[in-house]
């Protein structure tokens, strides 16, 4: 063996030398990441029970007492632990505006993984950059004032189809109003044509909503298999119905053709299955929203009569109008519903049904003086924001007076905010404004004053002067009244009215009502 050259032996020595040299400097560099880590504040809060942190809370306690109660303690930006993932909630508009909007790009919208497999990973809710911002427009397109204007009487049909069934039952709200907003659903994403495919989709669209609350455990019998079963069924009947449009080369101008015909730069058309779970994604944003809302609409002017009355005189007033031109209501007629539309922004503020979104950090973030470690989900929290008495004066106070002064700049946010804000928010106001026209003008509720009353009859008495009618001869009158009347709130998976309200409804003749 040769020995080392002099040349050899310096190199030798040099490395040996600088081995403790680089892994003094790596240690210390280690340190210094630790000690900066250290000095990183998160936000303060609590990070709850091991594993299950504060879910349980969240989901059993008022929703306004979980989120107000910490606010108090820690302030606007505070660290809990909800549904397996460490969170940070913020209550302020100023630090939502940064996560939604102006540092949006440092915040990705995120779900359960068990949620995204149930709606599909390639819908629009799971993305950010080109595939969203063409999705976007296409689903936007389907859903502008001036595309959905000519859907009013189509809606007003399914409102005149739907209330008749509620006579002489007790009836969950929730569940019919559920019914409802699928059949609304339906008309603009499959242009209201109501084949086999369509019937099979909303039926399976229900067996997949069933199991979409229940724990990710999937094994046969469990409500989550059941659900997935459901939802590769849907793909299928949802692959077949696109095979047809294909196949008939009349692609359509509802959301399904619009999807199909659109194009990229490279002239790529989207695939069936980034097609079905987009479709599968509005259906399932556009559905329990608007029937979670309705439903609190009718809870809230249920509980404020004179507020009742107000609407149902605005409503009467339109409804002469439209008599008088012998014509269906009209998208001009839902523009002149000051009131109701302040009813369904007030209730949007109160119930918001949204508590909060879900982002994810995709870096680590300085934020207000606090460290967000990445990965960590960062929550906006609408409702805490809707309730700060700051922008909302009362907030526990239902007045859509409050509305006649628009809101401040961040302060409402019902449908988002930003490039993910709600697509939908015209149709689901439309639907809302067609159902409380017919239901305020049709039915009464039962919680009349006596004063109210004693008006209501003075007004029959002259009609029935006026036009020489008989008894008989008036219409009929139908009722509707809360039973059970506790309050509490319930999650489905939006927080409503326990046990979704029930309601009774009776048809009575008008006349015998005021009159017994
Ligand atoms: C009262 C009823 C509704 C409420 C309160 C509501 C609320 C919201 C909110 C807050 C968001 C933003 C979520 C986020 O930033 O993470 C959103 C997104 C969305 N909404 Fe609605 N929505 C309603 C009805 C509808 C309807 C009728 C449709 C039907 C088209 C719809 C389609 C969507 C879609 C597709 C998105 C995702 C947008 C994106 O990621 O860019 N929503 N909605």
């Amino acid at each position: 063996m040769e020995p080392f050259s002099p040349l050899s032996a310096t190199l030798l020595s040099l490395f040996l030398l600088l081995i403790p040299l680089l892994l003094s400097s790596l240690l210390l560099l280690l340190l210094f990441q630790w000690l900066h880590s250290k000095n990183k504040r998160l936000p303060p809060g609590s990070m709850g029970w091991p594993f299950i942190g504060e879910t349980l809370k969240l989901y059993t306690q008022n929703p306004n007492t979980f989120f107000s109660s910490r606010q108090k303690r820690y302030g606007d930006i505070f660290k809990t632990h909800i549904l397996g993932c460490p969170c940070v909630m913020i209550s302020s508009p100023e630090a939502a505006k940064i996560v939604l909007l102006s540092r949006a790009h440092l915040f990705k919208p995120t779900y359960p993984p068990s949620k995204e497999k149930m709606i599909g990973p390639e819908a629009i809710f799971f993305h950010q950059g080109e595939y969203h911002s063409r999705l976007k427009k296409l689903i936007q397109a389907s859903f502008l004032p001036s595309t959905i204007r000519g859907s009013v009487a189509e809606i007003e049909l399914l409102v005149l189809k739907f209330l008749p069934t509620w006579e002489n039952r007790t009836i969950n709200t929730l569940q019919e109003m559920k019914r409802f907003a699928m059949d609304v659903a339906i008309l603009p994403t499959f242009g209201g044509r109501w084949d086999l495919e369509t019937e099979e989709i909303t039926h399976l669209y229900h067996c997949l909503e069933k199991g979409y609350n229940s724990m990710p455990f999937n094994f046969p019998g469990t409500p989550f298999h059941k659900a997935m079963k459901a939802r590769r069924l849907l793909n299928d009947t949802l692959t077949r119905l696109i095979k047809k449009r294909r196949d008939s080369k009349k692609l359509g101008g509802d959301l399904l053709g619009i999807l199909l015909g659109s194009k990229d730069q490279k002239l790529n058309h989207l695939s069936d299955s980034q097609v079905a779970d987009n479709i599968i994604g509005v259906i399932f944003a556009a559905h329990d929203t608007t029937a979670s809302v309705l439903t609190w609409i009718l809870k809230y002017l249920h509980d404020n009569g004179e507020l009742l009355d107000a609407v149902t005189r605005e409503q009467e007033g339109i409804r002469r109008g439209i008599n008088e031109e012998k014509r269906g209501l009209t998208w001009d007629d839902t523009r002149k519903m000051p009131l109701t539309s302040r009813v369904i922004q007030e209730t949007l503020r109160t119930a918001s049904i949204l508590s909060f979104t879900f982002r994810e950090a995709v870096e680590d973030v300085e934020f207000q003086g606090y460290f967000i470690p990445k990965g960590w989900k960062v929550l906006p929290l609408f409702r805490s924001i809707h309730h700060c008495a700051d922008f909302f004066p009362q907030p526990e106070k239902f007045d859509p007076s409050r509305f006649e002064v628009p809101p401040k700049p961040n302060t409402y946010m019902p449908f988002g905010s930003g490039l993910h804000s709600c697509p939908g928010s015209e149709l689901a106001k439309l639907e809302m404004l067609v159902f409380l026209h017919h239901l305020t003008t049709t039915y009464r509720s039962l919680s009349l004053s006596l004063s109210q009353s004693h008006l209501l009859r003075q007004a029959f008495l002259d009609m029935r002067s006026m036009r020489n009618l008989d008894e008989n001869q008036l219409p009929l009158f139908l009722q509707w009244e809360v039973v059970g009347g506790e309050d509490g709130i319930q999650y489905v998976p939006f927080p409503v009215p326990n046990r979704g309200l029930p309601i009774n409804v009776r048809s009575r003749n008008k006349f015998s009502f005021i009159m017994p």
